[in-house]
Protein backbone atom coordinates (compact mmCIF):
# COMPACT_ATOMS: atom_id res chain seq x y z
CA UNK A 1 0.00 0.00 0.00
CA UNK A 2 2.83 2.38 0.53
CA UNK A 3 2.84 4.77 -2.62
CA UNK A 4 6.80 4.90 -3.33
CA UNK A 5 6.90 2.32 -6.07
CA UNK A 6 9.55 1.50 -8.83
CA UNK A 7 7.79 1.47 -12.52
CA UNK A 8 9.96 0.55 -15.38
CA UNK A 9 13.29 1.78 -13.02
CA UNK A 10 11.63 4.67 -12.21
CA UNK A 11 11.01 5.89 -8.46
CA UNK A 12 7.57 7.63 -8.09
CA UNK A 13 5.74 8.89 -5.21
CA UNK A 14 2.63 8.03 -6.08
CA UNK A 15 1.91 9.45 -9.37
CA UNK A 16 4.87 12.07 -9.60
CA UNK A 17 8.40 10.82 -10.58
CA UNK A 18 10.72 11.54 -7.68
CA UNK A 19 13.61 12.86 -10.04
CA UNK A 20 10.92 15.52 -11.49
CA UNK A 21 10.15 16.56 -7.23
CA UNK A 22 13.96 16.49 -6.81
CA UNK A 23 14.43 18.65 -9.72
CA UNK A 24 11.70 21.14 -8.71
CA UNK A 25 12.56 21.05 -5.15
CA UNK A 26 16.23 20.37 -5.18
CA UNK A 27 18.33 17.99 -2.82
CA UNK A 28 18.36 17.06 0.42
CA UNK A 29 14.56 16.53 0.38
CA UNK A 30 12.10 14.87 2.70
CA UNK A 31 9.46 13.70 0.70
CA UNK A 32 5.97 12.53 2.02
CA UNK A 33 2.96 10.73 0.26
CA UNK A 34 -0.21 11.75 1.43
CA UNK A 35 -2.07 8.78 0.50
CA UNK A 36 0.82 6.33 2.34
CA UNK A 37 0.35 8.91 5.17
CA UNK A 38 -3.48 8.61 5.85
CA UNK A 39 -3.71 4.80 5.04
CA UNK A 40 -1.29 3.99 7.91
CA UNK A 41 -3.17 6.15 10.42
CA UNK A 42 -6.71 4.76 8.98
CA UNK A 43 -5.30 0.90 9.61
CA UNK A 44 -4.76 1.55 13.04
CA UNK A 45 -8.47 3.05 13.75
CA UNK A 46 -10.03 -0.32 12.03
CA UNK A 47 -7.50 -2.63 13.52
CA UNK A 48 -8.66 -1.37 16.95
CA UNK A 49 -12.10 -0.59 16.20
CA UNK A 50 -13.80 -2.56 18.37
CA UNK A 51 -12.82 -0.49 21.42
CA UNK A 52 -13.19 2.78 19.83
CA UNK A 53 -10.24 4.24 20.62
CA UNK A 54 -8.81 8.01 20.67
CA UNK A 55 -5.78 8.00 18.48
CA UNK A 56 -3.20 10.42 19.89
CA UNK A 57 -0.48 10.57 17.00
CA UNK A 58 2.94 10.82 18.26
CA UNK A 59 3.92 14.62 16.94
CA UNK A 60 7.88 13.54 17.67
CA UNK A 61 7.98 11.52 14.69
CA UNK A 62 7.12 13.65 11.93
CA UNK A 63 5.94 16.96 13.78
CA UNK A 64 5.45 19.30 10.41
CA UNK A 65 1.71 20.98 11.04
CA UNK A 66 0.40 20.21 7.66
CA UNK A 67 0.83 16.75 7.86
CA UNK A 68 -0.61 17.23 11.78
CA UNK A 69 -3.53 18.84 10.07
CA UNK A 70 -3.92 16.18 8.26
CA UNK A 71 -4.48 13.68 11.06
CA UNK A 72 -6.80 16.05 12.69
CA UNK A 73 -9.35 16.62 9.83
CA UNK A 74 -9.59 12.57 10.61
CA UNK A 75 -10.57 13.37 14.32
CA UNK A 76 -6.73 12.11 15.37
CA UNK A 77 -5.59 13.13 19.01
CA UNK A 78 -2.12 14.33 19.51
CA UNK A 79 0.64 12.73 21.91
CA UNK A 80 2.79 15.63 23.10
CA UNK A 81 6.07 16.00 25.18
CA UNK A 82 6.59 19.57 24.90
CA UNK A 83 5.14 22.88 24.91
CA UNK A 84 6.32 22.90 21.30
CA UNK A 85 4.84 19.98 20.45
CA UNK A 86 1.66 21.46 22.53
CA UNK A 87 1.99 24.66 20.38
CA UNK A 88 1.96 22.06 17.36
CA UNK A 89 -0.91 20.27 17.98
CA UNK A 90 -2.80 23.66 18.70
CA UNK A 91 -1.42 25.08 15.57
CA UNK A 92 -2.58 22.20 13.52
CA UNK A 93 -6.29 22.93 14.34
CA UNK A 94 -6.55 19.59 17.32
CA UNK A 95 -8.86 19.56 19.90
CA UNK A 96 -7.20 19.97 22.98
CA UNK A 97 -9.47 17.30 24.68
CA UNK A 98 -7.97 14.81 22.49
CA UNK A 99 -4.10 15.57 23.45
CA UNK A 100 -2.29 14.09 26.42
CA UNK A 101 1.06 15.22 27.56
CA UNK A 102 3.80 12.82 28.29
CA UNK A 103 7.34 13.58 29.41
CA UNK A 104 9.67 13.09 32.75
CA UNK A 105 10.18 16.55 32.90
CA UNK A 106 7.72 18.77 32.33
CA UNK A 107 8.30 22.31 33.27
CA UNK A 108 6.03 24.61 35.27
CA UNK A 109 5.52 26.46 32.81
CA UNK A 110 4.78 23.47 30.05
CA UNK A 111 2.01 22.40 32.51
CA UNK A 112 0.43 25.40 32.58
CA UNK A 113 0.36 26.00 29.24
CA UNK A 114 -1.37 22.58 28.83
CA UNK A 115 -3.70 24.00 31.30
CA UNK A 116 -4.67 26.92 30.08
CA UNK A 117 -5.16 24.87 27.07
CA UNK A 118 -7.47 22.42 28.44
CA UNK A 119 -5.98 19.52 26.88
CA UNK A 120 -7.32 16.10 27.90
CA UNK A 121 -5.06 13.82 29.76
CA UNK A 122 -1.55 14.65 31.98
CA UNK A 123 0.40 11.30 31.42
CA UNK A 124 2.25 11.36 34.92
CA UNK A 125 5.71 9.88 35.53
CA UNK A 126 6.74 10.46 39.12
CA UNK A 127 5.62 11.07 42.89
CA UNK A 128 7.62 14.27 42.36
CA UNK A 129 5.01 15.38 39.24
CA UNK A 130 2.30 14.19 40.94
CA UNK A 131 3.00 16.53 43.92
CA UNK A 132 3.42 19.91 41.51
CA UNK A 133 0.92 19.05 39.40
CA UNK A 134 -1.70 19.35 42.82
CA UNK A 135 -0.31 22.20 43.41
CA UNK A 136 0.05 23.77 40.22
CA UNK A 137 -3.72 23.31 39.56
CA UNK A 138 -4.70 24.52 43.39
CA UNK A 139 -2.81 28.19 42.10
CA UNK A 140 -5.01 27.92 39.19
CA UNK A 141 -7.65 26.88 40.73
CA UNK A 142 -8.43 24.15 38.00
CA UNK A 143 -8.94 20.20 37.79
CA UNK A 144 -7.76 17.96 35.33
CA UNK A 145 -6.95 14.00 34.74
CA UNK A 146 -4.37 12.37 34.92
CA UNK A 147 -2.78 9.01 34.07
CA UNK A 148 0.14 7.38 35.79
CA UNK A 149 2.79 6.07 33.62
CA UNK A 150 3.99 2.51 34.39
CA UNK A 151 7.50 0.65 33.71
CA UNK A 152 5.92 -3.13 33.14
CA UNK A 153 9.38 -4.60 33.18
CA UNK A 154 9.06 -6.21 29.33
CA UNK A 155 11.82 -5.85 27.31
CA UNK A 156 10.74 -4.78 24.01
CA UNK A 157 14.02 -6.05 22.11
CA UNK A 158 14.70 -2.88 20.69
CA UNK A 159 18.12 -0.53 20.78
CA UNK A 160 18.94 0.54 24.31
CA UNK A 161 18.26 3.40 23.52
CA UNK A 162 14.64 3.72 22.09
CA UNK A 163 13.66 0.80 24.95
CA UNK A 164 11.35 2.08 27.94
CA UNK A 165 9.63 -0.15 29.69
CA UNK A 166 12.29 -2.33 32.29
CA UNK A 167 12.69 -1.12 35.47
CA UNK A 168 16.32 0.77 35.18
CA UNK A 169 14.09 3.17 32.64
CA UNK A 170 13.78 7.24 33.54
CA UNK A 171 10.24 6.69 32.45
CA UNK A 172 7.48 6.65 34.47
CA UNK A 173 7.50 4.44 37.98
CA UNK A 174 7.77 1.04 38.45
CA UNK A 175 4.94 -1.03 38.12
CA UNK A 176 5.30 -2.86 41.95
CA UNK A 177 5.16 1.18 43.07
CA UNK A 178 1.83 2.12 41.60
CA UNK A 179 -0.12 1.12 43.73
CA UNK A 180 1.12 2.80 46.57
CA UNK A 181 1.57 5.91 44.37
CA UNK A 182 -2.26 5.43 43.93
CA UNK A 183 -2.29 4.94 47.78
CA UNK A 184 -0.55 8.22 48.32
CA UNK A 185 -2.68 10.02 45.76
CA UNK A 186 -6.09 9.29 47.46
CA UNK A 187 -8.19 11.93 48.19
CA UNK A 188 -6.09 14.29 46.14
CA UNK A 189 -9.06 16.67 44.99
CA UNK A 190 -7.79 18.77 42.06
CA UNK A 191 -5.77 15.80 39.55
CA UNK A 192 -7.74 12.70 38.56
CA UNK A 193 -5.96 9.69 38.44
CA UNK A 194 -8.32 8.19 35.75
CA UNK A 195 -6.15 5.53 34.61
CA UNK A 196 -2.46 3.97 33.55
CA UNK A 197 -0.03 4.80 30.55
CA UNK A 198 2.54 2.15 29.10
CA UNK A 199 5.13 2.75 26.49
CA UNK A 200 7.38 -0.15 26.61
CA UNK A 201 9.76 1.07 23.56
CA UNK A 202 9.76 1.90 19.63
CA UNK A 203 9.48 0.07 17.73
CA UNK A 204 8.29 -3.36 19.25
CA UNK A 205 8.22 -5.87 16.31
CA UNK A 206 7.96 -8.77 18.89
CA UNK A 207 3.42 -8.01 19.64
CA UNK A 208 4.12 -10.98 22.06
CA UNK A 209 6.54 -8.57 24.39
CA UNK A 210 3.71 -5.56 23.58
CA UNK A 211 0.80 -7.80 24.69
CA UNK A 212 2.93 -8.98 27.70
CA UNK A 213 2.95 -5.22 28.68
CA UNK A 214 -0.47 -4.46 28.17
CA UNK A 215 -1.69 -7.20 30.06
CA UNK A 216 0.59 -6.45 33.19
CA UNK A 217 -0.98 -2.76 32.89
CA UNK A 218 -4.64 -4.47 32.78
CA UNK A 219 -3.86 -6.33 35.56
CA UNK A 220 -2.83 -3.43 37.50
CA UNK A 221 -6.07 -1.93 36.58
CA UNK A 222 -8.16 -4.82 38.14
CA UNK A 223 -6.01 -5.04 41.12
CA UNK A 224 -6.80 -0.58 41.44
CA UNK A 225 -10.30 -0.91 40.93
CA UNK A 226 -10.15 -3.79 43.56
CA UNK A 227 -8.88 -1.10 46.00
CA UNK A 228 -11.44 1.00 45.23
CA UNK A 229 -9.84 3.32 42.58
CA UNK A 230 -12.40 4.52 39.53
CA UNK A 231 -10.03 4.09 36.66
CA UNK A 232 -11.62 3.99 33.03
CA UNK A 233 -8.48 4.91 30.99
CA UNK A 234 -5.50 3.33 29.83
CA UNK A 235 -3.24 4.48 27.65
CA UNK A 236 -1.19 1.95 25.50
CA UNK A 237 1.26 4.22 23.99
CA UNK A 238 3.01 3.93 20.37
CA UNK A 239 5.89 1.35 19.16
CA UNK A 240 4.15 -0.19 16.40
CA UNK A 241 6.76 -1.07 14.01
CA UNK A 242 7.57 0.22 10.54
CA UNK A 243 9.25 -1.61 7.39
CA UNK A 244 12.21 -1.01 6.74
CA UNK A 245 13.93 -3.91 5.17
CA UNK A 246 11.00 -5.51 3.34
CA UNK A 247 7.57 -5.96 5.22
CA UNK A 248 8.87 -7.21 8.43
CA UNK A 249 6.66 -5.23 10.79
CA UNK A 250 2.99 -6.83 11.54
CA UNK A 251 0.68 -5.32 10.78
CA UNK A 252 -1.86 -2.90 13.33
CA UNK A 253 -4.53 -5.95 13.30
CA UNK A 254 -1.90 -8.09 14.72
CA UNK A 255 -0.95 -5.57 17.41
CA UNK A 256 -4.71 -5.40 17.98
CA UNK A 257 -5.67 -8.77 18.09
CA UNK A 258 -3.32 -9.58 20.69
CA UNK A 259 -4.28 -6.74 23.18
CA UNK A 260 -8.16 -6.10 22.40
CA UNK A 261 -9.46 -8.76 24.38
CA UNK A 262 -7.56 -7.61 27.36
CA UNK A 263 -9.22 -4.15 26.45
CA UNK A 264 -12.57 -5.09 25.98
CA UNK A 265 -13.60 -7.17 28.76
CA UNK A 266 -12.55 -3.62 31.25
CA UNK A 267 -14.76 -1.41 29.48
CA UNK A 268 -12.00 0.76 29.53
CA UNK A 269 -11.45 3.84 27.44
CA UNK A 270 -8.09 3.30 25.22
CA UNK A 271 -5.69 5.68 23.88
CA UNK A 272 -2.99 4.95 21.26
CA UNK A 273 0.04 6.74 20.58
CA UNK A 274 1.57 5.62 17.16
CA UNK A 275 3.78 7.71 15.52
CA UNK A 276 6.40 5.75 13.95
CA UNK A 277 3.91 3.18 12.41
CA UNK A 278 1.81 6.23 10.83
CA UNK A 279 4.63 8.03 9.34
CA UNK A 280 7.62 5.90 8.95
CA UNK A 281 6.80 4.47 5.58
CA UNK A 282 5.06 7.92 4.59
CA UNK A 283 8.29 9.29 3.71
CA UNK A 284 11.61 8.93 1.77
CA UNK A 285 14.17 11.53 1.75
CA UNK A 286 16.25 12.54 -1.94
CA UNK A 287 19.87 12.74 -2.08
CA UNK A 288 22.08 13.71 -4.83
CA UNK A 289 25.30 11.69 -5.35
CA UNK A 290 28.20 14.59 -5.28
CA UNK A 291 31.18 12.22 -5.42
CA UNK A 292 32.31 8.71 -5.80
CA UNK A 293 35.63 7.54 -4.55
CA UNK A 294 37.39 4.73 -3.64
CA UNK A 295 39.42 4.74 -0.42
CA UNK A 296 41.78 1.35 -0.10
CA UNK A 297 39.21 -1.56 -0.35
CA UNK A 298 36.39 0.53 0.47
CA UNK A 299 33.34 2.47 -2.30
CA UNK A 300 32.72 5.91 -0.96
CA UNK A 301 29.14 7.07 -2.06
CA UNK A 302 29.22 10.83 -1.03
CA UNK A 303 25.87 12.11 -0.93
CA UNK A 304 24.28 16.14 -0.17
CA UNK A 305 21.99 14.27 3.09
CA UNK A 306 23.54 13.60 6.49
CA UNK A 307 23.29 12.99 9.77
CA UNK A 308 21.84 16.64 9.75
CA UNK A 309 18.40 15.04 7.33
CA UNK A 310 18.59 11.28 9.05
CA UNK A 311 20.72 10.69 12.45
CA UNK A 312 19.10 7.10 12.84
CA UNK A 313 22.17 4.76 11.26
CA UNK A 314 24.47 6.81 13.38
CA UNK A 315 22.67 6.79 16.83
CA UNK A 316 20.97 3.66 16.65
CA UNK A 317 23.14 1.81 13.98
CA UNK A 318 19.86 1.59 11.80
CA UNK A 319 18.97 -0.04 8.64
CA UNK A 320 17.32 2.08 6.06
CA UNK A 321 17.22 0.94 2.31
CA UNK A 322 18.90 2.99 -0.33
CA UNK A 323 18.65 2.63 -3.86
CA UNK A 324 19.31 4.68 -6.69
CA UNK A 325 16.23 6.79 -8.15
CA UNK A 326 16.52 5.43 -11.81
CA UNK A 327 18.39 2.16 -11.48
CA UNK A 328 16.82 1.28 -15.04
CA UNK A 329 16.68 -2.58 -15.22
CA UNK A 330 18.07 -2.77 -11.52
CA UNK A 331 15.35 -2.14 -9.78
CA UNK A 332 14.80 -4.62 -6.67
CA UNK A 333 11.90 -6.91 -6.93
CA UNK A 334 12.04 -6.29 -2.93
CA UNK A 335 14.04 -4.71 -0.56
CA UNK A 336 16.68 -7.35 0.02
CA UNK A 337 19.84 -6.13 -1.19
CA UNK A 338 21.38 -8.74 0.62
CA UNK A 339 19.71 -11.37 -1.52
CA UNK A 340 22.35 -9.79 -4.35
CA UNK A 341 21.91 -9.57 -7.95
CA UNK A 342 24.20 -9.31 -10.74
CA UNK A 343 26.28 -5.75 -11.38
CA UNK A 344 25.81 -4.67 -7.65
CA UNK A 345 29.13 -3.77 -5.75
CA UNK A 346 29.82 -2.77 -1.77
CA UNK A 347 29.69 0.86 -0.70
CA UNK A 348 29.21 3.22 2.19
CA UNK A 349 26.46 5.80 1.25
CA UNK A 350 28.07 8.89 3.80
CA UNK A 351 27.14 12.45 3.99
CA UNK A 352 29.42 15.57 4.03
CA UNK A 353 29.38 16.55 7.52
CA UNK A 354 32.35 16.49 9.43
CA UNK A 355 31.92 12.74 11.52
CA UNK A 356 33.03 9.67 10.90
CA UNK A 357 29.85 8.29 12.06
CA UNK A 358 28.14 10.43 9.48
CA UNK A 359 26.76 7.37 7.13
CA UNK A 360 23.50 6.17 5.85
CA UNK A 361 24.58 3.08 4.40
CA UNK A 362 27.65 0.68 5.13
CA UNK A 363 28.93 -2.34 3.40
CA UNK A 364 25.49 -1.80 0.71
CA UNK A 365 25.03 -3.39 -2.10
CA UNK A 366 24.76 -0.85 -4.90
CA UNK A 367 24.38 -0.65 -8.81
CA UNK A 368 26.95 1.58 -10.13
CA UNK A 369 26.38 5.32 -9.20
CA UNK A 370 27.88 8.38 -10.41
CA UNK A 371 28.22 11.71 -9.48
CA UNK A 372 24.97 13.59 -10.24
CA UNK A 373 22.71 10.36 -9.41
CA UNK A 374 19.81 10.62 -7.21
CA UNK A 375 19.05 8.49 -4.48
CA UNK A 376 16.15 7.69 -2.29
CA UNK A 377 16.61 6.17 1.37
CA UNK A 378 13.45 4.75 2.68
CA UNK A 379 11.03 4.88 5.58
CA UNK A 380 12.31 8.32 6.18
CA UNK A 381 8.78 9.47 7.41
CA UNK A 382 9.60 9.26 11.67
CA UNK A 383 12.54 10.59 13.56
CA UNK A 384 13.85 11.54 10.35
CA UNK A 385 13.10 15.29 10.06
CA UNK A 386 12.08 15.62 13.90
CA UNK A 387 15.82 14.60 14.62
CA UNK A 388 17.15 16.64 12.04
CA UNK A 389 20.04 19.26 12.84
CA UNK A 390 22.07 22.30 11.20
CA UNK A 391 25.42 20.54 12.61
CA UNK A 392 28.36 22.14 10.36
CA UNK A 393 25.72 24.71 9.42
CA UNK A 394 23.47 22.96 7.47
CA UNK A 395 20.52 24.73 6.44
CA UNK A 396 17.49 22.14 7.00
CA UNK A 397 16.38 20.77 3.89
CA UNK A 398 12.78 21.22 2.50
CA UNK A 399 9.77 19.21 3.22
CA UNK A 400 7.54 17.97 0.51
CA UNK A 401 3.84 16.40 0.00
CA UNK A 402 2.94 14.61 -2.29
CA UNK A 403 -1.01 13.86 -2.92
CA UNK A 404 -1.39 11.92 -5.99
CA UNK A 405 0.07 14.12 -9.24
CA UNK A 406 0.47 17.27 -7.20
CA UNK A 407 3.30 17.93 -4.54
CA UNK A 408 3.74 20.73 -2.41
CA UNK A 409 6.35 22.55 0.02
CA UNK A 410 5.20 22.21 3.50
CA UNK A 411 8.20 23.19 4.73
CA UNK A 412 10.53 25.60 3.19
CA UNK A 413 14.28 24.71 2.68
CA UNK A 414 16.31 27.01 5.32
CA UNK A 415 18.41 29.60 4.06
CA UNK A 416 22.19 30.68 5.70
CA UNK A 417 19.93 33.96 6.97
CA UNK A 418 17.93 31.14 8.90
CA UNK A 419 21.06 29.54 10.56
CA UNK A 420 21.35 33.15 12.33
CA UNK A 421 18.17 34.38 12.87
CA UNK A 422 18.40 33.78 16.60
CA UNK A 423 21.77 34.73 16.90
CA UNK A 424 23.06 38.30 18.18
CA UNK A 425 26.12 40.18 16.97
N1 LIG B 1 4.40 7.47 23.24
C1 LIG B 1 5.49 7.69 23.99
C2 LIG B 1 5.32 7.94 25.42
C3 LIG B 1 6.77 7.70 23.39
O1 LIG B 1 7.84 7.90 24.16
C4 LIG B 1 6.88 7.44 22.01
C5 LIG B 1 8.18 7.45 21.37
C6 LIG B 1 5.70 7.22 21.27
C7 LIG B 1 4.48 7.23 21.92
C8 LIG B 1 5.73 6.96 19.79
O2 LIG B 1 6.36 5.77 19.51
P1 LIG B 1 6.25 5.15 18.03
O3 LIG B 1 4.84 4.77 17.77
O4 LIG B 1 6.74 6.16 17.08
O5 LIG B 1 7.15 3.95 18.09
N2 LIG B 1 14.13 8.31 17.80
C9 LIG B 1 13.85 6.90 17.91
C10 LIG B 1 12.49 6.62 18.47
C11 LIG B 1 12.25 7.25 19.82
C12 LIG B 1 10.84 7.04 20.29
C13 LIG B 1 10.57 7.86 21.48
N3 LIG B 1 9.26 7.70 22.00
C14 LIG B 1 14.04 6.26 16.54
O6 LIG B 1 14.40 6.96 15.60
O7 LIG B 1 13.88 5.05 16.39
Amino acid sequence: MDEFQFHEGRLFCEQIPAADLAARFGTPLYVYSQATFVAHYERIVAAFAPVEPLICYSIKSCPNVHLCRLLAERGSGFDVVSGGELYRALQAGADPRKIVFAGVGKTDAEVVEALRAGIGLFNIESRSELGVMEELLAQLDRRAEGALRVNPDVDAGTHHYTTTGRKETKFGVDIDQAVEVFEQHRGARRLRLCGIHLHIGSPVFDVAAYARGIERGVALIDDLRRRGFELDTIDIGGGFGAHYRGAESPPAAEYAAAVLPALRSRGLRVILEPGRAIAGNAGIILTRVVHVKQSGTKRFVIVDASMNELIRPALYDAYHFVWPVEAGVLTPPHRRPEQPFDGLQPADVVGPVCESGDFLARARLLPEVRRGDLLAVFTAGAYAMSMASQYNSRPRAAEVLVDRADARLIRRRETYSDLVAAERV
